[in-house]
């Protein structure tokens, strides 16, 4: 179309297409071209795995990749994501299963749930925090200065290995935190080794498993 000639009396006579205005038009256009740009540049060829926005895929082994541009050799880059971030996935299943009671800053709340960040549980030995997250914890207990008296149900029937050794690691390396990371094995065995305690422990019960078994699993 023509945008310089057209008289101002005779806009109204002319179709509405016409009737545009004609820097509207141009900067209609420069939009589109700029999206298409962008989508031809960026949409990762429309792979289902590119965009990650969750994390989910974080903990799953990409497929391989065989399309030249994108082929990496084997321990290059390209395998980065198949060793997930045990602290994002962590921080992932803080979020869905524990901040509700213990918050997304770890604080806890006051007199009803204690806090995971600064306390000596988390910190301290990891066979033992790992069985309480498994089997639950019930009574008294002392975390950072403080008496509480509640009940956590047991996480063992909830979360896999890999769950509770990853948000274990989160904690233990979060807020200060100082612990070392727990691994998916210690996990196993310790589920193994406690699976015949059905009930919440009590924290005389659960402290006896500390440092029980020489080796590195004991801190
Ligand atoms: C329904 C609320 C609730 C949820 C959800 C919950 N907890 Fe707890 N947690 C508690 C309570 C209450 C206690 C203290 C129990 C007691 O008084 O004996 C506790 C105690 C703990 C302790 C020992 C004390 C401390 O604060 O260091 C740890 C560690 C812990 N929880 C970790 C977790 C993890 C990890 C998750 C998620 C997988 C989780 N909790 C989810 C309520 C909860």
């Amino acid at each position: 179309m023509n945008c310089e000639d057209q008289p101002e009396r005779r806009v109204q006579e002319t179709s509405s297409e016409e009737r545009l205005p004609c820097f509207f038009l141009v900067f209609a256009t420069v939009i589109v071209l700029f999206a298409a740009a962008f989508f031809l540049r960026y949409s990762g060829g429309l792979r289902w795995d590119v965009y990650d926005a969750s994390g989910y895929l974080a903990g799953i082994p990409r497929p391989a990749v065989t399309s030249a541009a994108t082929a990496v050799p084997a321990g290059g880059p390209a395998q980065k994501p198949a060793a997930a971030n045990p602290i994002e996935v962590g921080r992932d299943v803080y979020q869905a299963n524990c901040a509700a009671c213990h918050q997304p800053t770890g604080q806890g709340m006051s007199g009803q749930f204690p806090p995971v960040a600064g306390s000596d549980w988390v910190n301290g030995d990891p066979r033992v925090l790992t069985a309480m997250v498994l089997g639950g914890l019930q009574g008294p207990v002392q975390v950072a200065g403080a008496e509480y008296n509640g009940m956590m149900p047991a996480w063992k029937t909830v979360l896999s290995d890999a769950k509770i050794a990853a948000v274990l690691t989160f904690l233990r390396q979060s807020w200060g935190n100082h612990g070392s990371a727990v691994e998916e094995g210690q996990v196993k065995s310790i589920r193994a080794e406690t699976a015949s305690h059905a009930a919440p422990w009590k924290v005389e019960e659960v402290e006896t498993l500390a440092g029980k078994s020489a080796g590195k699993e004991a801190k």
